[in-house]
């Protein structure tokens, strides 16, 4: 059965489904859903490109980053890294190696737990980080069986333990104790959204046998995220909401008894939508090319929204931790990398074209036509 035939027949049994629910399929089927079907979803030959597949430099310097963080805490014997969501690995990879190469202090203390619920993506950590899991730095849990897979006879649970499928829970691999810094880029964008319009909450329900949209009534709480964190839909706007990321931001704050939290996404902040940015950011990537279309080809198509960054960071300090920077991806890097003329960056350019290729991925990594602005930083901590 095709996946739109998978979410027509979920339709007909339980009545019109939320937009998340939709969304949810579309990413996180078990057997054909976007990120379970294979690993090739990344860089050129796939859909899309993120910081880790344009050069080595995101790691590199995210790795000096960690290795202050492991300073602030006064080098404790053991610190876990958890990376959430790390994709094919280069990230964790490019942070390793140079944690290996330039900060053997550091690195001997350190296990960096991935924790991916994609299979295919799971096989191609094996491959991508062999050195560091044989050496036990590096850990991969297996997956436990997701609720959405647990429920899939048709009795899905409702409400907050099922709302993406399988629970939102961080998975360390160390004792609660250890210090731990929680890692993620670009997972929050791929927590499944609820869409407000002036009309009401987006629903899918079938008319003549075609998916079509229709607005039902927004839940309380959804409506109380609008007035706390965001916007209310003006007649025509789509504004999106993920309660699941704030689900996803309490469980992980909650996990960190000592270490800090960073997470890097596209994102915005409720003052930018206020401003009349980011009131709709809904998008879909197919081999590179980006369209509003959230419905064709079901499964086939990255479905993406950006991150409300206010959101995530209120529900930050609820938890106790204390936010230390909330700045854009362009801020950070430049911060991190200018300490030391960005050194990490051009350290094996032998020729003056290297140095110039690699300049010019630094400037799409920091520049507002890049990634520099569009992407948020957040970074908190609990000492
Ligand atoms: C947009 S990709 C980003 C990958 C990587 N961080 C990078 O920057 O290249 C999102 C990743 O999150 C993973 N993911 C989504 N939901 C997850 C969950 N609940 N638990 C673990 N990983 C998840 C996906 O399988 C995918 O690898």
């Amino acid at each position: 059965m095709s996946l739109r035939a998978t979410i027509e027949q979920e339709i007909r049994e339980r009545g019109p489904i939320p937009f998340s629910r939709y969304m949810e399929i579309c990413l996180y089927d078990a057997d054909q859903g976007y990120y379970a079907r294979h690993a090739e979803q990344f860089g050129k030959a796939g859909d899309f490109y993120t910081s880790s597949d344009i050069h080595a430099v995101f790691g590199r310097l995210l790795a000096r980053q960690f290795e202050e963080m492991w300073r602030a805490l006064d080098r404790p014997p053991q610190l876990e890294i958890l990376e959430l969501g790390p994709g094919r690995g280069l990230f964790a990879r490019d942070v390793l190696d140079w944690s290996k190469k330039k900060f053997p202090d550091f690195f001997a203390r350190l296990t960096y737990t991935l924790q991916e619920s994609s299979p295919a993506l799971r096989a191609r950590l094996q491959q991508t980080l062999r050195e560091h899991l044989h050496s036990g730095t590096a850990v991969v849990p297996e997956e436990r069986p997701s609720l959405a897979q647990r429920f899939s006879a048709g009795s899905r649970a409702e409400g907050d333990q099922v709302a993406e499928g399988r629970p939102a829970r961080p998975c360390r691999t160390l004792a609660p104790k250890t210090p731990l810094i929680v890692f993620s880029n670009e997972f929050f964008d791929a927590r499944p959204v609820e869409i407000l319009g002036a009309q009401g909450k987006l629903h899918l329900a079938l008319e003549n046998n075609h998916l079509h949209e229709i607005f039902l009534p927004p839940s309380a709480e959804e409506l109380e995220f609008l007035d706390r964190y965001s916007v209310h839909p003006e007649p025509g706007e789509r504004i999106e909401i993920s309660l699941p990321a704030q689900r996803w931001i309490t469980q992980i704050a909650h996990t960190i008894e000592r270490g800090f939290l960073l997470i890097i996404d596209y994102g915005y902040t409720r003052n930018q939508q206020l401003a009349g940015h980011h009131r709709g950011t809904l998008m879909a990537y197919r081999q590179h090319s980006a369209s509003a279309n959230p419905y064709q080809a079901p499964g086939e198509q990255d479905l993406t929204a950006h991150v409300n960054f206010t959101a995530l960071a209120a529900a930050t300090v609820q938890a106790g931790l204390q936010i230390q920077e909330l700045l854009t991806q362009s801020q950070f890097l430049m911060r991190i990398g200018e300490a030391n003329q960005f050194a990490d960056v051009f350290e094996d350019c032998r020729l003056p074209q290297e140095r110039a290729k690699v300049a010019l991925q630094l400037k799409h990594l920091v520049s507002p036509a890049g990634m520099g602005e569009n992407f948020q930083v957040l970074l908190a901590s609990r000492m």
